[in-house]
């Protein structure tokens, strides 16, 4: 079942989406060598307690931090760790905000120091493709033209898509239906209607799509060391386009 959402449930969402834009706006600053990414997570746990909110992914089926800190060639889930993040290092965090019940869900790389034109242009890359699948999450579209755009976009780019992970519909649980892959075909797949609330999440790589599970259980990796990059927003379908709730402009 899809779920459709009411306007006061889009309303806490929304509310929840703008928290944890705040969080990203801060990690934005902090992010340089030097840093650990466990100092990141403490804070955006501590961004959350204190406003009232609740880090949604401690707990998780049994995941122990608030956030997701995947370093370089570490595709997503990895553990936010004691080690220093040194200039040239690419970082994802990605986590889910619960305020009130209701759910966000962002994820955003960040480059610390100085990173490589080809680093910088992966990330580029994969932030343009969210944003070209967000352009096709529109009443009346199917998620396989939001797969279709990203994939299109990343591949021509010289890019690969993750294919194990998928953007999610989102609500009062972190994951819903539909799987909203970042691949596939135009005009395939569910159809998208107002009200839907959903993640897109792409996952770039520099060099081969397919990963590998690491001993912890949680974080993939690249298969050929190539890094990987990640850019998230929660939005909702609505008649008149697109609704991001963790955009992070003013
Ligand atoms: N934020 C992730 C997502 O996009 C979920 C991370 S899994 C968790 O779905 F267990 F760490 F929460
Ligand atoms: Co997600």
């Amino acid at each position: 079942m899809i779920q459709r959402k009411s306007q006061r449930e889009i309303q806490l969402m929304a509310e929840a989406g703008k928290l944890l834009a705040e969080i990203h706006k801060e990690i934005a600053t902090m992010i340089k060598p030097g840093i650990t990414t466990t100092e990141i997570d403490q804070f955006a746990e501590k961004y959350m307690r204190d406003r009232g909110a609740v880090p949604e992914q401690i707990g998780y089926n049994g995941y122990e931090y608030a956030t997701c800190a995947s370093i370089n060639d570490e595709i997503c889930h990895g553990f936010p760790r004691p080690d220093k993040l040194n200039s040239g290092d690419i970082v994802t965090i990605d986590m889910v905000v619960n305020l009130n019940g209701f759910l966000a869900d962002s994820a955003w790389t960040y480059a610390v120091g100085e990173v490589d034109p080809a680093g910088q242009r992966l990330m580029e890359v994969t932030k343009e493709s969210l944003y070209r699948g967000i352009e096709q999450a529109q009443v009346g579209n199917r998620v396989g033209d939001i797969g279709h755009a990203i994939q299109e976009y990343a591949e021509a780019e010289g890019f690969s898509v993750v294919r194990e992970f998928t953007g999610h519909g989102i609500g009062p649980t972190m994951h819903e239906s539909p799987h909203i892959p970042h691949y596939g075909l135009p005009g395939k797949g569910a159809r998208l209607k107002e009200g839907m609330a959903i993640t897109i999440e792409p996952m770039l790589n520099e060099g081969a799509w397919q990963s590998k599970m690491d001993d912890n259980g949680w974080t993939a990796r690249t298969i050929d060391g190539g890094r990987s990059a990640q850019f998230e927003h929660t939005l909702i379908i609505t008649k008149n386009g697109p609704l991001i709730l963790t955009e992070q402009d003013d």
